[in-house]
């Protein structure tokens, strides 16, 4: 939808011209896991976006509509709901919330959501209505924040509000992500790097189509998991807080007084971290088969380790083998289907598409949704 879309059906619904702020959705290139652990990931936003359309209010109502959602909000600002709704509109209130917290007090404001991240499909569209919605607000309200803080404030009312206790990768590559890279963030110091992402190679990303009921619990899980991982570790080695802190050695020193599955889930985020910097040298190289094989070597991981991957990801990724132009797959995202991401050359991505959609629903019985995408500005650059 163009934005002088948005803008009429704004102007429609509301009576009043909108400005209009984007965020997009994302997908990963390799640190899966990794963002709860403190450690690094390697983003890169894609050119699907969330609109959020906004203007001000004289009173204290916010007034929430949404292009792709039928139900419509209203709520007094003075009186807004402490707990989830259970519908699109917590992730408004969960983002007005946190800015209240953190002392820039929302004014009343009518809001028009439209978007095309794909929903459930692991592609961040979460973050990407968040990051709009803060940005949206913000600038309407008389206290500033800066923008380094956006996405702090957006993971937390996802972490708080919404009830999902995600990491901090989404919402930043949907804030800073830059058109022609990846981002390498360290995800202890929000330190970050932009890697040049090679013009001629696309980011193919399959999806598909399954979303496992287990994803929520399982995540959380995973999160306690290396959680526990850390209280046993760091009873050997005192200055370990979290498994970044984590070396190879100290971990295989130590792989006795470890479950096995606590110690297979802190393999998995221990190497993790060391492929992330190693996928970075590569890309600097230009050297796109070692970028290959640390994406396989990170699938498997997930696969075998970490235990997040399942059939239809493991067809999906074995679907890209041996096709011309592909250099590298793997899931990307949490887990339990949604997305794979692949680095395919330009001029083969079209054929790469079809084949893979053919492969993958003689397997599976269900047609994919495959997306050809390049890397897409984030939007705090957008905004800038
Ligand atoms: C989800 C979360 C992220 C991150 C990934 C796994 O996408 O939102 O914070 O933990 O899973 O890498």
């Amino acid at each position: 939808m163009r934005s002088s879309d948005l803008a009429a059906r704004f102007q429609a619904e509301f009576d009043a011209p909108p400005r209009i702020f984007s965020a997009p959705g994302r997908v990963n290139l390799i640190g899966e896991h990794t963002d709860y652990n403190d450690g690094f990931v390697l983003p890169s936003a894609i050119g699907f976006y969330t609109h959020v359309a906004v203007s001000p209010r004289s009173d204290r109502r916010l007034a929430l509509r949404s292009m792709e959602f039928g139900d419509g909000f209203e709520f007094d600002l003075d009186q807004m709901p402490f707990q989830r709704l259970g519908s699109w509109c917590d992730y408004v209130l969960g983002v007005a919330q946190s800015l209240d917290q953190a002392g820039s007090r929302c004014s009343g404001a009518n809001l028009l959501v439209q978007g095309d991240v794909p929903i459930g499909a692991g592609l961040s569209s979460s973050a990407a209505i968040e990051v709009a919605t803060a940005m949206a607000l913000l600038s309407l309200s008389q206290e500033k924040i800066p923008i380094t803080d956006v996405p702090r404030l957006c993971q937390k009312a996802e972490n708080e509000f919404v009830g999902a206790r995600v990491g901090i990768m989404d919402q930043f590559a949907s804030c800073f992500a830059r058109a022609g890279n990846a981002l390498l963030l360290d995800c202890r110091s929000l330190a970050f790097e932009l890697v040049p992402l090679p013009p001629d190679v696309k980011l193919v990303v399959c999806n598909t189509m399954v979303k496992h009921e287990l994803s929520a619990g399982e995540y959380n899980l995973r999160r306690e998991q290396c959680e526990q991982g850390v209280r046993i570790l760091s009873k050997f080695f005192p200055g370990i807080k979290t498994l970044r802190d984590v070396s190879t050695e100290q971990l295989m020193s130590h792989s006795d007084e470890l479950p096995a599955v606590i110690y297979s889930r802190c393999r998995h985020v221990v190497e993790e971290n060391q492929r992330v910097q190693q996928t970075v040298q590569a890309f600097r190289s230009g050297d796109l088969n070692r970028v290959g094989k640390l994406m396989r070597e990170s699938h498997a991981s997930l696969r075998d380790l970490y235990e997040v991957s399942c059939r239809e990801l493991d067809i999906m990724v074995a679907s890209a083998e041996g096709l011309p132009g592909f250099y590298a797959g793997r899931m990307t995202g949490g887990g339990f289907g949604g997305c794979t991401v692949n680095l395919v050359a330009s001029a083969h991505a079209e054929n790469f598409r079809r084949e893979v959609a053919v492969h993958y629903r003689q397997e599976t019985g269900i047609s994919p949704e495959i997306y050809v995408c390049s890397s897409a500005d984030g939007a705090a650059i957008q905004g800038s």
